[in-house]
């Protein structure tokens, strides 16, 4: 969270909330550590958090909104962004909270193309996202379901307007997504393995030198595996093998195995 932890990528504390003063100690928390922007999660579908009129479930509450936003601009002066949803229960939801989104100067509205009651299922939504791009002053960010340069390509050529798109689940399944999107490319770099491999070892150990015992460390790299498993040739038996290993040693040798696996079918 240290500002000086995070110095190669800039870093954007988020916060979900309903509480005014729960957004404003948080606001001046991040600030007294260095940070000029606080995100607001309108976004997150689980329904313990919707339910409580979190997340995604606070869209459909534009006072509330009104109210937290009037404050925070009042009594800081963060730089405010939103990343959202369409709505909990209906896309149009969001129609209702841009006019006063459009009173506030946040920096950016990131709206994922579906709603609450979707979780990440089902297609996104793009007439309904098209609908909010003419419904705000503010700058939108697109987000959902860019997994390939395709798939960028394809929501670059729908939306011509725009100029930040946000990759989710796709920049873990491929970490090269972003770089080749921006080369313009679909091929991978010849030493695509060792990259992945150095990329995977910088997440292990630095997890490994803050987390205590076998188990976390594992429960967290799994966590990352549902992801990058995506990307190999066997999906389902590359997940099995991680999942399997019982300790790091196993681990390692799984994930070296994975590797040259990959290595062998490239050459
Ligand atoms: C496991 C998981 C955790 C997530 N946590 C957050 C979060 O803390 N804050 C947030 O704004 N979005 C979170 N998201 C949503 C993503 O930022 C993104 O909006 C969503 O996955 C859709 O984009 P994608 O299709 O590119 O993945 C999470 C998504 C997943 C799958």
């Amino acid at each position: 969270m240290l500002l000086e932890n995070n110095n190669t990528l800039e870093v954007i504390p988020q916060i979900i909330t309903n509480d005014a003063e729960e957004f404003l100690f948080v606001a001046k928390y991040v600030q007294s550590l260095g940070y000029k922007e606080l995100n607001w999660n309108l976004g997150c579908p689980y329904p313990m958090v919707a339910k409580s009129g979190m997340g995604s479930g606070l869209i459909c509450n534009p006072e509330k909104i009104d109210n937290i936003l009037e404050r925070a601009h009042k009594e800081t002066d963060i730089l405010v962004s939103m990343k959202m949803r369409m709505g909990y229960d209906h896309a149009e939801e969001i129609l209702d909270v841009f006019p006063i989104l459009d009173q506030y100067p946040l920096k950016n509205v990131a709206i994922h193309a579906r709603i609450g009651k979707q979780l990440y299922k089902g297609p996104v939504d793009l007439e309904a996202f098209e609908r909010c791009i003419t419904s705000t002053k503010h700058k939108l960010y697109y987000n959902g379901d860019i997994t390939s340069v395709e798939a960028f390509k394809s929501i670059q050529t729908r939306f011509p307007s725009l100029d930040h798109f946000m990759i989710g689940r796709g920049l873990i399944a491929d970490p090269f997504l972003p770089q080749m999107i921006k080369d313009d490319t679909t091929e991978y770099p010849k030493d695509r393995w060792d990259i992945f491999e150095e990329f995977h070892n910088t997440i292990y150990s630095q997890y490994d030198e803050y987390l205590s015992g076998p188990t976390p460390i594992k429960m967290k790299m799994l966590g990352f595996w549902e992801f990058f498993s995506q990307s190999f040739s066997n999906q389902q038996k590359t997940y099995k093998a991680i999942k399997k290993a019982t300790n790091p040693f196993k681990y390692k040798q799984a994930v070296s195995m994975i590797l040259a696996n990959e290595r062998k079918l490239k050459s």
